[in-house]
């Protein structure tokens, strides 16, 4: 007979019953009849606050950028059909996950390389590392891409993404919920049929029609689930941090932080992944908090330090590091004259949208501060 796992606890109202002879036959019993007893397992499966199988890992971009460009030579998008490093959370390794529920990778293109079009039920944004001449097609709408640029390809919007052929190799972080989504068992793939897709409007149409702060078009309709805007440039970006930054202090937890948002609604730019820039100004260190929802960042200027889980993980530009739900983390600028920038990407929508945000602050005196 396997030993069976047997999770007690002995605090009152948890699941504590001890093994016996008798017990033990009667699990045999219901196992046989695909069934069990609950008390066995109780305590494990519901847990008394989230605990996360993610670990926080720091992928360090000075690491993986030769062994990304190495996939250049080694194959063709024609046969990968995405050329992708993907990022591999030990504790997540089952689903392809960098933490949680979310996916991540290091995509890369060569000049005059064109992916093929397709679509998927994952949500999915580009976050540009490197390179001249990036451009992705959604649904149509072609935009070109820059450094620090993020752009979204939503859930069941064709896409492609490829490089002019006057441009340079092309690196760019890939964000998805791919995991979340076979989770949930909701996930579809197609392939274009002729996979290419016309570009059906001017180049950059979305941006100039929706891209403007406090302005909307006024014969503007938009009542899909995910922002018009769909692509977010970084000079744009840096400088609302900068204009922010002089009307605020900013979070105790995040420093001066923007939310990307569908300018449709105000609301997160899909409806399963969130996306946010924030600052940390020269010398800042913020106060730690946690909450649910997994958080991937990646650094976008300059250079510090996050503990997260009480680990203290340095970064400089293009790293990427995960902070799983629940886990302590707090962000620091490691430079005392050049503000920091973070970019992140979180399922937070997902949190909200289905009641179950919390977060809590690091107590000043050892205890912790609950926020509802
Ligand atoms: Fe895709
Ligand atoms: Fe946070």
């Amino acid at each position: 007979m396997a030993a069976r796992e047997n999770f007690r606890e002995d605090v009152p109202g948890r699941a504590n019953v001890a093994d016996t002879p008798e017990l033990i036959a009667y699990y045999d019993e219901l196992e046989r009849l695909q069934a069990g007893a609950l008390w066995t397992v109780a305590n494990k499966i519901e847990p008394w606050q989230p605990a996360s199988a993610s670990v926080p890992v720091l992928w360090r971009y000075a690491d993986l950028r030769a062994h990304v460009l190495r996939s250049l030579a080694l194959v063709a998008p024609e046969q990968a059909g995405r050329r992708v490093v993907y990022l591999s959370n030990p504790g997540r390794r089952d689903v392809s996950a960098a933490v949680g529920w979310l996916y991540s990778g290091l995509q890369v293109m060569n000049p005059g390389e064109v992916a093929s079009a397709h679509r998927h039920t994952a949500s999915a944004l580009r976050f540009i590392m490197e390179g001249e001449g990036a451009y992705t097609v959604v649904d149509g709408h072609k935009m070109t891409l820059g450094r620090n640029d993020f752009v979204l390809t939503p859930n069941g919007t064709w896409h492609e993404h490829g490089v002019e052929a006057q441009g340079t190799p092309c690196i760019w972080q890939d964000g998805l919920d791919i995991p979340l989504m076979n989770a949930l068992e909701a996930n579809f793939y197609q392939v274009h049929p002729e996979l290419r897709q016309q570009v059906g409007h001017p180049v950059d149409d979305m941006a100039n029609t929706w891209g403007h702060p406090g302005l909307r078009p006024s014969a503007g309709e938009w009542t899909r689930g995910y922002s018009p805007l769909l692509k977010y440039e970084w000079a744009a970006t840096y400088a609302a941090l900068q204009r922010y930054a002089r009307a605020t202090d900013g979070s105790a937890f995040d420093g001066v932080m923007l939310d990307y948002v569908n300018p449709a609604t105000g609301g997160p730019v899909m409806q399963t992944i969130g996306a946010s820039m924030q600052m940390l100004r020269p010398g800042e260190r913020t106060r730690a908090h946690r909450h649910t929802g997994s958080a991937i960042y990646q650094a976008a200027k300059g250079s510090g330090y996050s503990i997260i889980g009480g680990k203290r993980f340095d970064w400089a530009e293009r790293d990427i590091f995960c902070v799983p739900s629940w886990s302590w983390h707090e962000h620091a600028n490691a430079s005392e004259r050049e503000d920091a920038c973070l970019f992140a990407f979180n399922d937070l929508p997902v949190m909200r949208a289905l009641g179950l945000y919390r977060e809590e602050a690091y107590g000043d005196n050892g205890g912790y501060q609950q926020r509802a």
